[in-house]
């Protein structure tokens, strides 16, 4: 039953939120009952309290400009703590890759994946990783990184003589979880073992008005979003997701965003790296493109690791290069972080509390006081979010990682309509990647009446791959394996090679 209308209205009056209540006379009694739930849930106390830090939040942030404010603190990463695919040799490379692949074949690494965000950039009403992106094979993203695990559980099996798994935990939201399962269901796990997906949930939070009000975007339903990637601390220990990993063994955790096609599940060389480092965390970064590139930078602020926006230096200190021309502060973060389960049981523990909340400024529709429904069209409502890679200020040795771009990074945030980080790019980065392993394994590529199409490395931003080419994840993880299928092959375009390479060999012989 719950508390009665005079008791929540009471509640309510309290900390300023009784509007909510506005509306309850014309509610049908399942509205009022889950209008109550969520009021009973989010605490009165709690709710006031959360609406008073978002405008008081919002109000500091509109007040002063960033830009600037951390200057004069700021230092890149120091390189004994700095790695990197181009700052090492072959030798030590396969060094770590291998030490990745041992821990992998004891059934120490986990993967997680944030994925409780809305899309809203992409614009479609499903979770992202159901996103075809349009390849010869039409995989979406979710069935891309299921085969990336299966292939690299496989490596590591093989290489160490073990049957071993990838655990791989899905954080979803209120948005997400229902779709996300019943894709998995309809797919049947992509083939991994179901008890080795685990889904969770974050939580929730509502979005305040300028002044402090929570918002109702129905009358009988205020306005929630996610809390952020960094609500991932709190849902860890809401459902008791340390307890599972510490059961199962595991002790290293690769956590990833849903939306970069080139992501290497569990990459053995970075975990290897991290686990040599006896690192708690670390982040894999991209060398920035240019100095404006609006991506956060992995650095340290008064010697503590963290991101910091391109919003909060001035861009003199953006451009700022080193004698080898590269830029001072270049580590680009995307979003694909190592941990150990030591560290995350520590953050969940004592430090979680002090992440800071972010303000994101947004439109959220709203029923007014006569209970009609309004579009804004100037941003009306704050939401707070919490960020995954805040907690690494409290890492006892953080590292970092550079890896290449064009293998690792290409991310899928917006529509066709941009220019940047759409379907298109997505699906050409995969496919020039695909194209150079397949070449770099010894195959040449035709046209349909013959003639060879020269070789391309490397690609300017609005290039398309020479050729159509993609090769299953099932097959080759890294490009590794290759020659065996490819080797002094003639290929056409749009060329796929996909598990079945019995009948590629068949065809081919
Ligand atoms: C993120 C990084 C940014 C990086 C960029 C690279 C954060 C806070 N920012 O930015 O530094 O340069 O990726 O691509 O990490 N998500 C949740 N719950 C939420 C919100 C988001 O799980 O409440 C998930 C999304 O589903 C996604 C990931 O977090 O998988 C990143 O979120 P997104 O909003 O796309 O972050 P960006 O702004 O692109």
């Amino acid at each position: 039953m719950g508390p009665s209308e005079e008791e929540l209205r009471a509640r309510l009056e309290r900390v300023g939120q009784a509007h909510l209540l506005r509306f309850w006379a014309e509610l049908e009694p399942a509205q009022r009952d889950s209008l109550r739930q969520t009021l009973v849930q989010l605490d009165a106390r709690e709710l006031g309290e959360h609406c008073k830090l978002a405008a008081e939040a919002c109000a500091r942030e509109q007040g002063g400009s960033g830009q600037g404010r951390l200057d004069g603190n700021l230092e890149p990463i120091p390189a004994q703590f700095l790695g990197g695919v181009s700052r090492s040799d072959a030798a030590t490379l396969e060094r770590w890759e291998e030490e990745g692949l041992r821990q992998i074949s004891q059934d120490k690494v986990a993967m997680l994946l944030l994925a409780g965000g809305q899309g809203t950039r992409l614009g479609v009403p499903y979770p992202k990783g159901m996103y075809d992106v349009g390849l010869p094979s039409h995989k979406t993203l979710y069935q891309i990184q299921a085969e990336r695990i299966r292939k690299v559980e496989q490596l590591a099996g093989r290489r160490f003589g073990t049957q071993c798994a990838i655990p791989w935990y899905i954080m979803t939201s209120e948005f997400t979880l229902g779709p996300t399962e019943k894709f998995f269901q309809e797919h049947n796990y992509f083939n991994l073992k179901k008890s080795n997906v685990v889904m969770f949930e974050q939580r929730m939070l509502p979005a305040v008005t300028f002044d402090g009000k929570a918002i109702l975007e129905e009358k009988g339903k205020l306005a929630m979003a996610p809390d952020g990637n960094g609500g991932l601390y709190r849902a860890l220990v809401d459902n008791k997701i340390l307890e599972d990993m510490d059961r199962r063994g595991i002790r290293y955790i690769h956590v990833y965003c849903v939306d970069n096609i080139l992501v290497k599940m569990a990459d053995p060389v970075f975990i290897g790296f991290c686990v040599s480092k006896g690192a708690d965390c670390g982040a894999k970064v991209v060398e920035k493109a240019y100095p404006t590139e609006p991506v956060g930078v992995v650095c340290r602020v008064d010697g503590i690791c963290q991101v910091v926006e391109y919003s909060e230096i001035t861009l003199e200190t953006a451009q700022m290069r080193n004698p080898d021309g590269r830029l001072t502060y270049s580590s680009g973060n995307i979003c694909n972080h190592f941990f150990t389960l030591g560290f995350l049981q520590e953050i969940a523990e004592k430090f979680e509390p002090q992440l800071k909340h972010h303000v994101a400024i947004k439109k959220v529709p709203f029923v007014d006081e006569k209970g009609n429904l309004v579009k804004p069209l100037k941003p009306n409502g704050i939401k707070l979010e919490k960020f995954v890679f805040d907690v690494f200020q409290f890492s006892k040795n953080f590292v970092a990682f550079e890896v290449p771009r064009e293998d690792e990074f290409s991310p899928l945030k917006n529509a066709d309509t941009a220019n940047k980080d759409t379907p298109t790019t997505t699906r050409q980065a995969l496919l020039f990647q695909h194209y150079r392993w397949a070449v770099k394994a010894g195959a040449t590529f035709v046209e349909a009446n013959g003639q060879r199409i020269p070789e391309k490395y490397s690609l300017s931003e609005d290039e398309e791959s020479p050729v159509v080419c993609e090769i299953s994840p099932l097959v080759s993880y890294f490009g590794e394996g290759l020659d065996a299928y490819l080797k002094a092959k003639i290929l056409q375009s749009p060329f796929l090679l996909d598990e079945d390479v019995e009948k590629f060999i068949a065809q081919h012989e």
